[in-house]
């Protein structure tokens, strides 16, 4: 494809999404949300190996609220399906392309069987180095702020650490996300502006890039605007333009 001035050395190091607009994109063609879903799915093949082909090295993508679970059961028990489907066929191309699987959230709620698949395709891909795709299921930010709470108090009241030693960096060791860096950017597609519990700590300086594109129609020509926009953007991190002398374009605070 032809990246149209897309610089390859100022790339995000971690991209994250939130899939939005499958059921819309169904609506609008007279069908089924299910069928919003499968083509969906669809587009987060594109954007995978978009990625992999750019040398984006993590990719994490909201596939799976908490809040997930309340839809009516056969539209759950169809993404479900979707999900695993997904992933025992997309587990030989992980390994072909180096490409490393982890799953954040609450994963013991899924299905046994999608657990089973989910787990499988960790484990083989876990020596993979080439990329990280991030699968949030069953994800929520504040779940995992609290689930944070619970593992900082619990050593803190066993005295593993000191409450005055608790700090940026402990925290972030404890969230889900711990082994991986912040996102650069954060895409939603729909249109809408809101970050639904997608993570929630990880996000202080992340670009947001929101466009009104329903998730089955972004493919690779959208996942270039928002690169593009990415590379317009001038990150400051709190400082001023004139303290700004390299780009830092995805040079993190702290990482
Ligand atoms: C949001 O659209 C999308 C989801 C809740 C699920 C995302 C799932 C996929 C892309 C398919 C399978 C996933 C993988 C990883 C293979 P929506 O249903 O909220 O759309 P709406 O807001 O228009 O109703």
């Amino acid at each position: 494809m032809n990246l149209r001035g897309l610089d390859k050395s100022r790339l995000p190091r971690h991209v994250a999404i939130i899939m939005d607009g499958n059921g819309r994109w169904a609506r609008l063609r007279g069908k089924g949300r299910i069928e919003g879903h499968r083509r969906g799915r669809a587009s987060v093949r594109a954007v995978v190996e978009m990625s992999r082909k750019l040398g984006i090295p993590y990719l994490s993508l909201y596939a799976f609220s908490t809040e997930n679970w309340l839809r009516p059961k056969e539209e759950v028990h169809a993404l479900m399906g979707l999900l695993e489907h997904y992933l025992a066929v997309e587990q030989p191309k992980m390994m072909r392309h180096g490409i490393r699987l982890l799953a954040i959230g609450d994963k013991y709620r899924l299905p046994p069987p999608v657990l089973r698949t989910l787990e499988r395709a960790v484990k083989a891909t876990q020596k993979n180095q080439g990329m990280t795709v991030v699968l949030a299921l069953s994800y929520s930010g504040r779940d995992d702020i609290v689930r944070m709470v619970q593992a900082v108090a619990r050593e803190a009241k066993e005295g593993a650490c000191a409450i005055e030693d608790i700090n940026e960096e402990v925290i972030s060791a404890h969230m889900e996300t711990r082994s991986i860096p912040d996102p650069d950017l954060l895409i939603r597609t729909s249109g809408e502006m809101r970050i639904s519990n997608f993570f929630l700590w990880q996000i202080p300086y992340t670009e947001l890039y929101i466009t009104p594109t329903l998730w089955p129609d972004f493919r690779e020509e959208e996942y270039l605007q928002a690169l593009l926009e990415f590379q317009r953007r001038r990150r400051r991190f709190g400082r001023t333009d004139e303290q700004i002398t390299q780009p830092l374009c995805s040079v993190g605070r702290n990482r």
